[in-house]
């Protein structure tokens, strides 16, 4: 007997894209059934039996997953290509011939942690608000917040009308017009920390993205990347706040 299976979910598992963007791609009427466009979500497919094609390419499902952390530049975009033609984050994974996406995105002046799989169910798992999984950054900014200016970023407050989630900060050094705090939150709004700063009148300097959950660059140098291992994909998914570890 033959399973059918959700469009998305099935484009999600040949490693097309994370489920969300496997979406998008169905909605722009880039994947064919059996010849036929298909837009409508949640379309149920048999892979044993129907032909999906994307851009007229026949996807099929993929025998290995792959899971990278890289260590993303500034000035570097976080798409897999760029109209502007500047440098795109894939382009830094030389040796790795196949095909591989970004986990959610780093802005062009932020630089760190960044996951690029070709496994679009764990890519949607590390995303999706439901795991509140954490990233933590370390913000340059500019002056001294208070405690005061800390507690209510730890709190939330109200970004374009909606209140960020509860985060974690701490001081980790003081110079001389300027401090570098560390910060953990959950969610994944576009340039949230930035924005969160701005909010408290401390613009940000400089931002990196030093963690998932409790998976840490540890020591990976700017443009390069490494191999993730089971133990590793299970580090992402830690929930305790990481404040001390190492880098
Ligand atoms: N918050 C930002 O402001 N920028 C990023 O790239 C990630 C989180």
């Amino acid at each position: 007997m033959s399973e059918t299976v959700r469009l998305q979910k099935y484009l999600a598992g040949c490693g097309i894209a994370s489920r969300r963007k496997a979406e998008e791609i169905i909605a722009q009427g880039k994947i064919t059934v059996d010849g036929e466009v298909v837009t409508t979500m949640g379309t149920q497919i048999d892979p044993a039996t129907q032909e999906v094609r994307l851009n007229g390419k026949v996807v099929t499902p993929h025998a290995d997953f792959l899971y990278v952390l890289l260590n993303k530049p500034q000035g570097y975009v976080t798409t897999l290509s760029d109209p502007q033609g500047r440098p795109i984050v894939t382009s830094l994974l030389r040796g790795i011939n196949i095909r591989l996406f970004p986990v959610g995105r780093l802005d062009l002046d932020t630089e760190g942690a960044l996951i690029l799989t070709n496994d679009g169910e764990l890519a949607q798992k590390i995303q999706h608000p439901s795991y509140e999984v954490t990233k933590t950054y370390e913000a340059q900014v500019v002056g001294r917040p208070s405690e005061k200016i800390l507690k209510k970023l730890e709190h939330g407050i109200l970004l374009e009308g909606k209140k960020t989630a509860p985060a974690k900060l701490i001081v980790m050094a003081q110079g001389t017009g300027t401090t570098s705090i560390r910060i953990t939150i959950h969610e994944g709004r576009k340039r949230q920390v930035r924005k969160m700063f701005q909010a408290v009148g401390h613009p940000v300097l400089h931002l990196k993205r030093i963690a998932y959950g409790h998976l840490f660059l540890q020591g990976l140098l700017t443009g390069k990347y490494r191999l993730l291992t089971p133990e590793d994909l299970k580090k992402i998914f830690i929930k305790k706040i990481p404040l001390q570890n190492n880098k």
